[in-house]
């Protein structure tokens, strides 16, 4: 019997003691009610038929930086039987590495201009926080598969701006069902391969949304250090945006910058494409629970009409 003592009140992996730390940890969130129904909720989204349809999360870099609440969090939803496809970046890490090595890091639009050197060290980065990742998870009694290549299918998206930089063109979930059938949790990197085999870097945010589109998950989440998104002015965090009211005059808003400008226009995209039931939400890794299974949440919701749940 393996203990692992540490946050969120302490997961333990034996198995009587387990099933009632998480039960106690789960009414401990919000009403019984509430945390039923949306267990409820979650678990008639995926079935054996299509097992991704619970949620995919997508890990910024900095947020793999705290790896014990990652690990806790998304080892939380496995222990109640959901299984969320877990998708990483690994900017910062590649960062700090390629300008060790006196390269500097190229932006345009927000898209890495991914030179030869820069994909050899990202790919060896993304590789390592990959495993990194997944062996956090297998410590907690959390079985993951690092799934990094073989999903991906991409054309170049502009060879002369960004060179080795990719297009999704395809994306095959079959290696994500196999892994959730299996009863692992499937661990992605934003690494895409073209029909040739060229590895081509991809946005992480990015390839979340293209992921998100192909299994069309009840949530879209995107774990970020600040647990949301925020007001410009008067730095509250923004609760619930519901598009179709709130999008035009949300994008004429002096305060909403770029970064703010181009997420926001993701979302719109990307919920477009999904069914009217799904919905992403921006929450830190330790508030991850309360966003999914409270009522009011804990960070920011984006949705795009006001009916959340039919
Ligand atoms: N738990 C529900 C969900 O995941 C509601 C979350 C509400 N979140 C918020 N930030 N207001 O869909």
């Amino acid at each position: 019997v393996q203990i692992v003592r540490r946050a969120v009140r302490g997961i333990q992996t034996a198995q009587q003691t387990d099933r009632d730390t998480i039960t106690r940890l789960l009414y401990s969130l919000g009403t019984k009610k509430e945390v039923e129904r949306h267990l409820r909720i979650f678990s008639a989204a995926s079935h054996p038929s299509h097992p991704a349809k619970f949620a995919v999360i997508k890990v910024g870099g900095a947020v793999l930086e705290q790896l014990d609440e990652l690990a806790l969090s998304l080892s939380f939803l496995y222990r109640v039987g959901l299984y969320p496809v877990v998708l990483h970046g690994g900017g910062p890490q590649l960062n700090d590495i390629i300008e060790r090595e006196g390269v500097v890091p190229d932006y345009i639009d927000g898209i890495r201009v991914t030179d030869a050197k820069t994909l050899q060290v990202a790919r060896r980065v993304f590789l390592e926080e990959n495993l990194k990742l997944v062996a956090a998870l297998e410590k907690l009694g959390t079985r993951a598969r690092p799934i990094t290549s073989g999903v991906f299918t991409a054309d170049y998206l502009d060879k002369d701006k960004y060179q080795l930089v990719g297009k999704i063109t395809r994306v095959d979930k079959r290696p994500l069902e196999a892994s959730i059938r299996a009863g692992a949790l499937p661990i992605l990197t934003s690494l895409a391969e073209s029909p040739e085999g060229q590895i081509l870097n991809v946005n992480a945010d990015i390839a979340a949304g293209e992921l998100a589109k192909e299994l069309e998950p009840m949530k879209i989440v995107f774990l970020n250090e600040k647990g949301g998104l925020f007001h410009g002015v008067t730095g509250e965090k923004l609760d619930i945006i519901n598009l179709d009211e709130e999008y035009d005059q949300l994008m004429k808003e002096p305060w909403v910058k770029y970064g703010t400008k181009l997420k926001l226009r993701e979302f719109k995209e990307l919920l477009e494409h999904l069914p009217r039931t799904s919905s992403v939400a921006v929450i830190s890794a330790s508030s991850l629970q309360k966003e999914l299974f409270t009522d009011s949440g804990a960070g920011t919701l984006i949705r795009r009409g006001y009916k959340l749940f039919k």
